[in-house]
């Protein structure tokens, strides 16, 4: 659909307060600094001794970049038309201390109402890894391990359709699933609705071909994050890592085309019939990226793009990979 903007909030729910006067927002910001100088500190040493201190820094700065943006998001909100939300795609995912299906709705609903919305086009589960709930989103033990939970995702699921029923979201979808994952909930007694996508890691250097086979198979959508080769944070990423957009080959057929290796490895998706996310912060790739739908790539080019593969995981969440439920084991 051209023209159609895709949104995705990646707080999940937002943890913003709304105040309406300015003053008490500064005391909020005051008491909220107070605050995290007596609490937070101690909370943070754990995590500080694991990763060390500019983890803890890059992730102060992550969130208060995210916080800035759903600020101001909201506030061209207040003016937007009811015409305008309808060309507006907007999904959410569902944390990873919200699977217990008791939270599901609730969480839905708590940023339903923050972003002004009455309903979502897509929900999705973001990663089959269940967490310890409660107010922290990424809570941790002394030692700056992750808490895990054990949630059968199957429950979760239930949940999900829940929301659906209830008119909260038009689709429902899941994110970081493998094959057998994905089975689980195709395979569960009384399946409602299947998930309509799994979003995962995708780009030539990991190209996904089987899960995205079996997706077709059961007329599951696949849709491709990192596709650009990730944003390659020094928090989430290994920065000895090719670079993807960096690659020769990648080059050598963007230079035939006259366009970048981004468009090129965003049109690769495209037409393998990937629903593909990207992602910048620059105006002019903004821009430039909507270009990929102006050229076609042939089907010789495409399979040097096949080539390159070498299932590299760029973003490999290291740190869950002893929950029981951790999808990257197999495919
Ligand atoms: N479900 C999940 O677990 C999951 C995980 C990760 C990401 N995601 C989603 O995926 C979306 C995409 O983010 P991503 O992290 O995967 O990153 P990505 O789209 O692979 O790459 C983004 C990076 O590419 C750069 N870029 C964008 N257009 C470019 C162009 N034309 N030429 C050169 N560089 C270009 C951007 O830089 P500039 O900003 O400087 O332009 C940014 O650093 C995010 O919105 C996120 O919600 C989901």
């Amino acid at each position: 659909m051209m023209g159609t903007k895709f949104l995705q909030w990646d707080l999940v729910p937002i943890p913003l307060m709304q105040f309406k006067k300015v003053n008490v927002r500064r005391l909020q910001r005051w008491l909220l600094k107070l605050a995290s100088a007596i609490l937070m500190e101690p909370l943070y040493m754990g995590l500080r001794r694991r990763l060390g201190e500019p983890f803890t820094r890059r992730l102060q700065m992550e969130q208060s970049k995210e916080r800035t943006y759903f600020t101001q998001e909201r506030k061209k909100r207040k003016k937007r038309t009811s015409s305008e939300r309808t060309v507006v795609f907007e999904s959410l995912q569902l944390g990873s201390t919200f699977h217990r299906p008791e939270l599901v709705r609730n969480c839905l609903e708590q940023s339903l109402k923050k972003l002004k919305f009455d309903y979502l086009d897509l929900f999705i589960i973001h990663i089959p890894v269940s967490l310890k709930p409660g107010p922290d989103l990424s809570p941790m033990d002394e030692n700056g391990k992750l808490i895990f939970d054990i949630v059968d995702l199957r429950q979760t699921w239930e949940a999900m359709e829940a929301c659906k029923d209830a008119g909260l979201v038009k689709s429902i979808g899941v994110s970081n699933f493998n094959r057998r994952q994905l089975e689980m909930i195709l395979n569960k007694p009384g399946l409602k609705y299947k998930p309509v996508l799994n979003q995962v890691e995708c780009h030539p250097y990991l190209n996904q071909s089987k899960l995205l086979a079996f997706c077709k198979s059961k007329d599951i959508l696949l849709e491709a994050y990192c596709a650009l080769g990730s944003q390659r944070d020094k928090m989430w990423i290994d920065q000895s890592t090719p670079v993807l957009l960096e690659d020769p080959v990648l080059g050598a057929i963007a230079k035939k085309y006259n366009r970048s290796p981004a468009l090129v490895a965003l049109r690769y998706q495209l037409q393998r019939g990937i629903v593909v996310l990207f992602k910048s912060f620059t105006r002019k790739r903004i821009e430039e990226n909507f270009q990929v739908f102006d050229f076609q790539l042939s089907e010789e080019d495409m399979k040097t793009i096949d080539g390159l593969n070498k299932n590299l995981r760029y973003l490999s969440l290291i740190q869950l990979v002893d929950h029981p439920q951790f999808p990257f084991k197999d495919e």
